[in-house]
């Protein structure tokens, strides 16, 4: 367990699939272009889901054919379908995300399936992934509370961790789908399954809702958990699972990270032209917790500049 920390950027899936705008692709991968100067070097790209459902994913294909593809950048896709998982190997995906909820009415919400069947069609998915040779990342989602069920039980996430990797999945992320998770719960639930199965394999997705996400980020990192997914400027949010903000901004995280002296090899500056871009695509103001310091930061700079000429 070392300094070195992935920060895997959400922001062109979780991040964009609420918004009611449609980005272009060309918008898209300007995005992932501006993210990957700043420095960051792992994404969940798209989704391949269907375009019914969710239009602002109807373009994974052609945005996943525009990407800079690089040994050094970690690129995953999300499938939520058999029919999700054949568009991604045709895409030329290396690692599939498959999302498995913890509730029923949260899978049905999600994907029409019951929990029964959705924990049996990721399962496939994952052993399919392992023929394939590609790389299955299981997200354990609404793993901190459910937006129709309630609370959930640590028990019931360990209990889909372990199902998913019984089938052969490579890594698992611990998903607080709405932002309803708090610390103490944070700590319990990183305890039961690092106890298990070893920090290594596990990430952790949170949404800032309530404001903890921070906290449960630092509770994640002292369990020893080294992946965090963030979105640019904390877009995000589920439009299947109502009261769900946006993900813990990208910002926010790399900026704590950093100034606790943890490596994420990402730029504060970059990120700051990245919020930018986000901002124009989407048309409205984005930004995490850290953005009013960072203006005063700038409008600070700025009148030095101006006493200095
Ligand atoms: N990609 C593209 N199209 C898909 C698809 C996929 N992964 N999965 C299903 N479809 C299409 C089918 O071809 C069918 O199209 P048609 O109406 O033209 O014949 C239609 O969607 C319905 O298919 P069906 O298998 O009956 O699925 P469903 O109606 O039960 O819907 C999902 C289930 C999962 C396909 C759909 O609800 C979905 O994609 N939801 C998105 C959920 C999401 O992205 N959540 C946020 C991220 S966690
Ligand atoms: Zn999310």
């Amino acid at each position: 367990m070392g300094n070195n920390v992935r920060i895997n950027e959400v922001g062109l899936r979780d991040g964009l699939q609420i918004q009611p705008k449609l980005v272009p692709t060309e918008g898209k991968l300007e995005l992932a272009q501006a993210l990957i100067d700043a420095g960051v070097r792992a994404f969940e790209a798209v989704s391949f889901v269907s375009p019914k459902a969710l239009p602002q994913m109807a373009t994974a294909a052609e945005v996943w054919a525009g990407l800079e593809m690089k040994e050094e950048i970690y690129y995953s896709a999300l499938v939520l379908n058999e029919k999700g998982y054949d568009r991604a190997v045709e895409a030329g995906a290396t690692v599939v995300s498959l999302a498995l909820a913890t509730t029923e009415k949260m899978n049905l919400a999600n994907t029409r399936m019951s929990l029964e069947t959705a924990t049996d069609v990721c399962s496939k998915i994952v052993r399919r992934a392992n023929d394939d040779g590609l790389e299955a990342r299981a997200y354990v989602s609404t793993a901190m509370g459910c937006p129709y069920e309630g609370d959930v039980p640590v028990a019931t996430v360990v209990d889909l961790t372990a199902k998913m990797l019984d089938a052969g999945a490579d890594r698992i992320s611990i998903a607080d789908t709405i932002g309803s998770g708090n610390p103490e719960q944070c700590k319990r639930i990183f305890a039961a399954v690092v106890e298990k199965w070893g920090a290594e394999i596990f990430g952790v997705h949170l949404h800032d809702t309530r404001g903890f996400a921070l906290t449960n980020a630092w509770v994640a990192l002292q369990a020893g958990i080294r992946e965090f997914d963030s979105s640019i400027g904390g877009l995000g949010g589920c439009p299947f699972a109502p009261g769900a903000k946006g993900n813990v901004a990208t910002e926010d995280i790399v900026f704590m990270l950093e100034q606790s002296g943890y490596d994420t090899g990402i730029d504060m500056g970059g990120l700051r032209r990245a919020v930018g871009v986000a901002e124009r695509l989407v048309g409205i103001e984005l930004g995490g917790r850290i953005t009013d310091w960072w203006v005063s930061q700038e409008r600070k700079r700025a009148k030095e500049a101006a006493e200095a000429a």
